[in-house]
């Protein structure tokens, strides 16, 4: 029995102008016609092993997680809508209380709501294993092959497979967002993983490892669940007591200081969709490497990303690596490479108002 547990209460800067603090990505349809929490719950839902899912998200977010569960006709476990983001340590607690509360013993799959996975069939692979080592207590990453040194990314080092289960390793270390040198250095290494951002355990194992862990999130999470404010699926933990935790991440609080990590390797097209670099990266592209999505064309050009949703219609000429955006919320023209830096548009963009 595993509760799918959808991770939504990120912004999305980098994806300016599609995504927006009012719609992040993950409300939008970036890839596909629909949006990416969408395509999240569509990827597990039906599928024998899970339950109904729960989404957490901020209480400012609600309407827009009711509007993605409707139109795909899915009805969730519960929807957890928190009072103020205090990162993912707290998201995930308040969902395993939610379990260890309402069904003893259930497991539990962290998913981030803004991720492209092309291979669903490799995924389910790699979740029957991860079950076998969550069952007896571990939590299990899961472990992407890098093909750069990314500083955005946790890096999972690879130990010996456990003894009954080959496909899953053993995690020597965790380092959540390395230095570059340092990133550089794993990367080469050729020992580690990237993690995937998705993690699955037991309820009661995480919970365990929070306390042992991070007994500031443990108890705040615990008291706001005692506080809660329940109305049919949704519920809305106690504020005062959520909002007195500390803000830190899954990967800070607990995956950096568990003993009893583990990691499946799993090669599934995953993409987190963290830039338009990124995403160019997973379209299908031309001969001369253009993607173009919407109206858009590109002539004597190459490397290019045209993006356009319900913005004007966009024609590049003689251009090379670059991308272009157009939506009815604003315009997008920047070096492919430099995509990165979006994030700094939106801040300049923010004190401009
Ligand atoms: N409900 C809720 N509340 N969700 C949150 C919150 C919060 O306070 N903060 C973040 N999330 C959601 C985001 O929307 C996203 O879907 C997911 O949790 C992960 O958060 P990110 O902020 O995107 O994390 P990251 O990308 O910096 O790092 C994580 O993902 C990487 C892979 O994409 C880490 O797990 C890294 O180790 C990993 O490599
Ligand atoms: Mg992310």
């Amino acid at each position: 029995r595993i509760y799918p547990v959808i991770l939504s209460g990120g912004s999305g800067t980098r994806l300016w102008p599609l995504s927006q603090s009012h719609r992040p990505k993950q409300f939008v349809p970036v890839v596909t016609d629909k949006s990416m929490i969408q395509e999240t719950i569509l990827r597990v839902a039906g599928q024998p092993e899970f339950l109904q899912p729960i989404i957490v998200s901020g209480q400012t977010q609600g309407h827009l997680v009711t509007e993605a569960l409707d139109g795909i006709g899915v009805e969730p476990a519960a929807v957890l809508l928190e009072p103020a983001a205090r990162n993912t340590a707290a998201a995930v607690a308040i969902a395993a209380h939610w379990i260890a509360r309402n069904d003893p013993g259930a497991m539990m799959m962290v998913m981030p709501s803004d991720h492209v996975i092309k291979d669903l069939d490799s995924l389910y692979v790699a979740i029957r294993s991860a079950a076998q080592a969550a069952l007896a207590g571990r939590l299990v990453t899961f472990g992407i092959q890098p093909t750069h040194p990314e500083t955005g990314y946790g890096y999972i080092e690879r130990g010996s497979p456990l003894e009954d289960l080959a496909a899953v390793h053993q995690v020597l270390s965790f380092h959540e967002k390395p230095s570059l040198p340092l990133a550089t250095r794993y990367f080469e290494g050729g020992q580690h993983y990237w993690n995937g951002g998705m993690f699955l355990f037991l309820a009661d194992a995480y919970l365990a490892a929070l306390g042992e862990h991070a007994p500031e999130v443990a108890a705040a999470s615990a008291a706001a669940m005692d506080d809660a404010l329940v109305e049919g699926s949704t519920v809305r933990p106690g504020a005062e007591a959520f909002m007195a935790g500390p803000d830190i991440s899954i990967d800070h609080a607990v995956m950096e200081k568990a003993v009893n990590a583990a990691v499946v390797p799993v090669d599934m097209g995953w993409s987190d969709v963290g830039s338009w670099d990124a995403l160019w990266t997973i379209q299908t592209r031309d001969e001369r490497d253009n993607a173009v999505q919407g109206d858009g064309v590109v002539i004597d050009g190459e490397g290019n990303l045209i993006y356009v949703s319900d913005g004007p219609p966009v024609a590049a000429w003689g251009l090379r690596d670059c991308v272009i955006v157009s939506t009815a919320d604003g315009i997008l023209t920047a070096p492919r490479h430099r995509s990165q830096d979006v994030k700094k548009i939106v801040d300049f963009l923010k004190r401009r108002n």
